[in-house]
């Protein structure tokens, strides 16, 4: 079937500790999910969750604090390594391989699955250094001129390239805090990554800029695979064609954005989008 169906349970996916596995397989997934647990310790954060990025889609992931959104999408790029309690279980796949492979390179991944954080977080150092860092330690020009070209594109498919060509020696910090999340989004397109996943990207922004990123996430989608984390459900029917619900680390439903947030299939769902819980 290549349509998602909003949810989908199969034998082969009933997890023997009862917890829900629903999820809905993508045939033009760029990543997948499958059996992914976290713990922290003796935490139980993220269980059994199978879950499909599209390619040239944004997926946007929602539920109440603390059920497991962020734990889950630092899966993805495996920045939960960093995390010394964390233990990360499953299979996760980008094109194909299996990410926790023993002979995946940690820093080639973290380039090809880009994260943007909640609170923008420019290197201190000039515009241009922030979104040429990344290209340099991989290699990625080779000369000044192809460097240029790289910080140029970059900045100008972030969406901030008009505001910032003619002070591209002053720091990243001297930017507006709306400003500074778009050289964080040009910062993780200059490696070229083929997914991008951003982590509640706008709390920290006012409406004007938090919009902006809006419709830069809607511009980026023809190029990347987009995962999002969002506290404002307005955002998640705005920006995604996919949503994800997460209940007390549990996936509880996924589907496609309009239906989940018109018809969802699970009571847990339909409580949390209508305000009743969370
Ligand atoms: N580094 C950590 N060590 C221990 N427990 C953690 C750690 N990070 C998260 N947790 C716990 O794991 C669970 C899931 O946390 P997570 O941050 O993934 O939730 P979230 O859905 O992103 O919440 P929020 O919406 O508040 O950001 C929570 O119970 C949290 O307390
Ligand atoms: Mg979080």
């Amino acid at each position: 079937m290549d349509e998602p169906s909003i949810t989908r349970r199969g034998a082969a996916d009933a997890p023997s500790d009862g917890s829900s596995a629903v999820y809905a397989a993508l045939s033009d997934a760029v990543m997948t999910a499958r059996r992914v647990n976290v713990h922290y310790g003796d935490k139980h954060a993220v269980r059994n969750v199978n879950l499909d990025i599209g390619r040239n889609q944004v997926l946007a992931m929602i539920g109440p604090s603390g059920c497991g959104k962020s734990t889950f999408l630092r899966c993805l790029n495996r920045m939960n390594d960093t995390i010394a309690s964390a233990r990360v279980d499953g299979v996760i796949t980008l094109d194909g391989s299996n990410i926790y492979d023993r002979k995946q390179d940690v820093a080639q991944l973290r380039a090809r699955v880009g994260i943007v954080f909640q609170k923008p977080t420019p290197f201190p150092h000039s515009i241009y250094a922030n979104v040429a860092y990344g290209p340099r330690i991989h290699g990625l020009a080779k000369s000044r001129g192809d460097m240029d070209e790289l910080v140029q594109t970059s900045l100008a498919r972030a969406g901030l390239w008009e505001e910032v060509k003619d002070r591209l020696s002053t720091p990243g910090t001297s930017l507006s805090g709306g400003q500074q999340q778009r050289l964080c989004i040009a910062r993780t397109i200059a490696v070229n990554p083929e997914v991008i996943l951003m982590d509640e990207p706008t709390s920290a922004l006012d409406p004007i800029a938090s919009a902006k990123i809006e419709d830069l996430i809607d511009e980026l989608r023809a190029n990347y695979a987009i995962a999002i984390v969002t506290h404002n459900m307005q955002q998640a029917a705005r920006v995604s064609q996919r949503t994800a619900y997460f209940h007390m680390g549990d996936l509880v439903e996924v589907g496609p954005t309009e239906l989940i947030f018109t018809n969802p299939q699970q009571r847990l769902t339909e409580d949390y989008i209508t305000g009743r819980f969370g």
